[in-house]
């Protein structure tokens, strides 16, 4: 079958709540984000993911949904989204929501049901255990926020399983009803015009549902050096059995129901060690070319030419023609990429991560080169940040400057959820006035990517090169070509490789017009990188 992931597109992934409030209450919504689709449409993405705004009581953020379709107060309503949709519609841009079905809120109806008895006919949608012989949880599994992943029920005397906090029950995925009433809300979201579904914590959909056997010890894990206990076990049993394929078909059936809809799953690979070949795994389960995982591995390398390269090199090498990795250098759950990387190599990830195969994912804010804002004690609001001081998440999730003026930024009439502690050189509006902002950075390599061909959906192919921060790699298409160099170092750098050269299109510093070079032997100012077009 030929694929219809949307290949050529570059995503941008929007976390609601911090986008832009039309409003005063200092919590974005949906009707904020569309007076931005301009904007989005001048920076030249083309698919729009929305983090969770359905009706939820946000113990996580809004990942712990009450119900699947419709839309909770705070971020408008239905027909705010259709008009989202409409807008985005006109503007060439398509939506891409978020699909929570590894777990529900507990206050979902469906929960509510099936805590009510042991008879409740939707008992068995979620997973129910009696208590260990000594009373305690039925097996040694935890949960990703902490502690155990299983909570006991006073009302009828067993625990439940959450691969997450409490709040957040797992659905049983066993349960042919649980796979039809999620099929149905994919068919509710793509029946309003969305064009794909990102698929939230896919891994912990497949557990051992059978034997509930235990997970095994991490013999690697050093509580001194790691600080996220959740590493402390293997999670072989409770997450990423090869069931996992026979969901996913579950899912990919409806969006063949629709056409050119699509699936983009959570997914993190199990081991760190081959990183990047596991990948051949984790795509031989996506068998209906309509579904494709993130690939997250650029977020956990060193941001050096060594580890990126051989990681790239890795993933490349196992893909097959026709396959769409995602690549992510950001999301709301990371510290943000430049404080992550670096402030001064910034602009060097933006240009691997949109020259690279696949659909790159930009996150909401990363185009601005935002670091990590500044969360004090008390305005902590992340779960996850409560239970290990070290996870918390919220620094990357403050909410975007538009403008210059400080505290607002442009971004809500009220006082934003979570301080926006950002220089104001970061704004829109203060980098749409500097012509060699990390913004204009942004926009130029979108720009580039959609009009060269080779870099949309050409072939990948690494370069060698005398310097050891210098990665170097080919994209081919037909008989275009262009080839992308980094130096991934704070140093000046003097190279060769065996490409001749041709004209630059683009240096990431924006300081030097398109001009044809050499390649044979060529210097890069420290984090810098050229896109070059060969011939
Ligand atoms: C995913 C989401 C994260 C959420 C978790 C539980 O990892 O990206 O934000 O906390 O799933 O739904």
């Amino acid at each position: 079958m030929a694929p219809q992931l949307p290949e050529g597109a570059v995503m941008y992934e929007v976390y609601p709540r911090s986008f832009s409030d039309s409003g005063d209450d200092g919590i974005g919504d949906l009707l904020g984000a569309t007076q931005r689709l301009d904007y989005l449409r001048w920076l030249g993405v083309n698919l729009l993911w929305l983090t969770p705004f359905y009706p939820s009581p946000l113990a996580d953020g809004g990942y712990d949904v009450a119900n699947y379709v419709g839309v909770d107060p705070l971020f408008g309503t239905l027909a705010d989204f259709d008009m989202l949709v409409a807008e985005a519609t006109m503007r060439s841009m398509g939506i891409v929501v978020d699909g929570v079905f590894n777990h529900t809120s507990d206050q979902h109806q469906w929960f509510v049901d099936s805590r009510s008895s042991r008879n409740s006919p939707r008992r068995g949608w979620y997973t129910w255990r009696n208590p260990a012989p000594d009373g305690g949880p039925p097996n040694n599994w935890i949960s990703v926020f902490g502690g155990s992943a299983w909570t006991y029920d006073e009302t009828t005397d067993q625990y439940y399983l959450h691969s997450f906090l409490p709040q957040q029950p797992d659905l049983n995925w066993e349960s042919p009803e649980v796979r039809q009433a999620l099929q149905s809300v994919l068919r509710f979201w793509f029946g309003r015009g969305v064009m794909g579904v990102r698929v939230d914590a896919w891994d912990w959909t497949g557990k051992d549902l059978q034997t509930f056997a235990d997970d095994p010890v991490n013999p690697d894990y050093d509580p001194a050096i790691d600080h996220d206990p959740y590493h402390r076990l293997l999670h072989t049993n409770s997450t990423r059995l090869p069931r996992l394929a026979d969901y996913l078909r579950a899912l990919e059936e409806v969006a063949q129901e629709f056409s050119g809809r699509f699936i983009v799953t959570e997914t993190y690979p199990a081991g760190r060690a081959e990183l990047g070949s596991e990948y051949r795994a984790i795509f031989d389960q996506y068998t209906l070319g309509l579904s494709t995982p993130f690939v997250f591995g650029l977020m956990w390398s060193e941001f050096n030419a060594l580890e990126v390269g051989r990681f790239v090199n890795r993933v490349q090498t196992v893909l097959r023609v026709g396959e769409v990795p995602m690549y992510v250098m950001g999301n709301h759950d990371s510290s943000r990429l430049a404080s992550r990387v670096g402030e001064p190599a910034a602009r060097a990830a933006a240009m691997l991560l949109l020259t690279l195969p696949g659909l790159p994912v930009i996150y909401a804010g990363d185009e601005l080169g935002l670091v990590d804002g500044v969360i004090l004690p008390h305005q902590v609001r992340d779960p996850a940040a409560k239970q290990h001081a070290k996870l918390g998440r919220d620094p990357g999730r403050t909410p975007i400057p538009w403008t210059v003026r400080r505290p607002k930024a442009g971004f809500t009439t009220g006082t934003p959820w979570l301080p926006i502690t950002q220089p104001s050189a970061m704004s829109v509006e203060a980098q749409l006035g500097n012509p060699r902002s990390t913004l204009q950075l942004y926009r130029q390599l979108i720009a580039i990517r959609h009009t060269e061909s080779s870099l949309e959906r050409g072939e990948y192919g690494p370069i060698s090169v005398s310097h050891p921060d210098v990665f170097v790699y080919v994209r081919r298409h037909r008989d275009e070509q262009v080839a992308v160099l980094l130096n991934l170092s704070g140093y000046d750098v003097r190279f060769s490789t065996l490409l001749d050269g041709g004209k630059r299109l683009l240096s990431s510093e924006l300081d030097m017009p398109a001009s044809d070079i050499s390649l044979r032997s060529a210097r890069l100012r420290p984090w810098e990188g050229w896109v070059v077009r060969l011939g």
